[in-house]
């Protein structure tokens, strides 16, 4: 009883009080105007759409992913819609010195950073694992390690504007999934990774947020070829996903969950797993690690 009352009370109160007051906090798309952003894998699909809806809100952008002539199409809307500013830098996230030079051009170019939305991802098709290492690390180097390598790069930046990183995942990074093996692999590492430095920023004090989105099927052309006569779900629109996702990164959430049925999502938040990260934060000596 006693443990009950020291700990599981006083971390119960927390949670809902977290949940409380994040559920009302209101977004308005005037927190975006003029704010400096980066949307890597732009050139289409949900990137292509966050593109827009920032561009519509006056922020500034810059969009990246490989195909040139399709990254200035997206450019040139974005400035026909109101962008304060709107440039873009290809490139393959295969390469961890291109993911540096990303952040470091467009910092050059925005003046600072304020969002980095990581979004790209390598195509994916739906099939059974044969043992295809290389794929693996292709997947893991594109969906993964360019995330952390462009996170690094942004991080002097997003700690001088108390800036935001979004990183768009999937259900597949949440449970796992029978035929995209490595792919879920790479979705995994992203929860344990930004989820872990989440916590580490919060203990250090570093006012950078991040938002992991955990997403159901949505319908980009690529996804829906992906899937068509292997899934029998329908896509939730693209658009209405990409707004979602900027409002969360806007309203700093931790978690955003989108095109999954409540049931779903309410599984998902997996309290134990909450209760268990904040309870075994007992068992760190925190002074020592923090003021070294
Ligand atoms: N659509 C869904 O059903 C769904 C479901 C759950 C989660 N998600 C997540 O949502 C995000 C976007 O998905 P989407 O369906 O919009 O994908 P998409 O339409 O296929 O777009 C992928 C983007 O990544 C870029 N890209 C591909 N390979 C790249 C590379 N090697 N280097 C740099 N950029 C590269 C592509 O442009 P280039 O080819 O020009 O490089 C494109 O802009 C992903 O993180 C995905 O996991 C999607
Ligand atoms: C960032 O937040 C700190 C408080 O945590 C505040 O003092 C500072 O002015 C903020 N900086 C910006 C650029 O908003
Ligand atoms: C962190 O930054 C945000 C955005 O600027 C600000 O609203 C918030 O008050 C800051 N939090 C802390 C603890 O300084």
């Amino acid at each position: 009883m006693a443990f009950l009352k020291r700990s599981l009370l006083p971390l119960l109160g927390i949670f809902l009080a977290y949940f409380y007051y994040s559920a009302n906090d209101k977004f308005r798309p005037e927190m975006l105007r003029g704010k400096r952003v980066i949307v890597t894998g732009a050139s289409k699909g949900i990137g292509e759409e966050i593109a827009y809806h920032l561009a519509k809100m006056g922020a500034h952008v810059v969009v990246t992913a490989r195909s040139k002539g399709a990254l200035q199409k997206v450019v040139t809307r974005c400035l026909e819609l109101g962008a304060a500013s709107a440039h873009h830098v290809a490139g393959t996230m295969e390469d961890m010195a291109f993911a540096e030079q990303l952040v470091a051009q467009a910092g050059a170019v925005l003046g600072g950073l304020d969002m980095l939305v990581l979004n790209h991802i390598t195509i994916a098709s739906l099939e059974l694992f044969r043992g295809d290492v290389q794929l693996v690390r292709r997947t893991m180097d594109v969906n993964f390690l360019s995330y952390v390598a462009l996170s690094v790069a942004a991080l002097p930046m997003l700690k001088q504007s108390n800036g935001s990183i979004v990183v768009v995942s999937s259900m597949a990074g949440k449970i796992s999934s029978p035929l995209i093996a490595a792919y879920s692999a790479s979705k995994f590492a992203l929860d344990g990774f930004f989820s872990s430095i989440r916590t580490e920023f919060s203990l250090t004090k570093v006012n950078v947020s991040i938002t992991l989105c955990i997403l159901g099927l949505i319908n980009t052309d690529t996804a829906v070829k992906a899937v068509a006569g292997k899934l029998n779900i329908r896509g939730s629109p693209k658009e209405e996903c990409a707004l979602e996702i900027i409002k969360g990164g806007a309203l700093r959430q931790e978690e955003l969950y989108y095109g999954n049925p409540v049931w779903t999502t309410l599984l998902m938040l997996n309290p134990g797993r909450k209760l268990l990260e904040l309870l075994s934060m007992r068992n760190y000596n925190l002074d020592k690690l923090i003021n070294n």
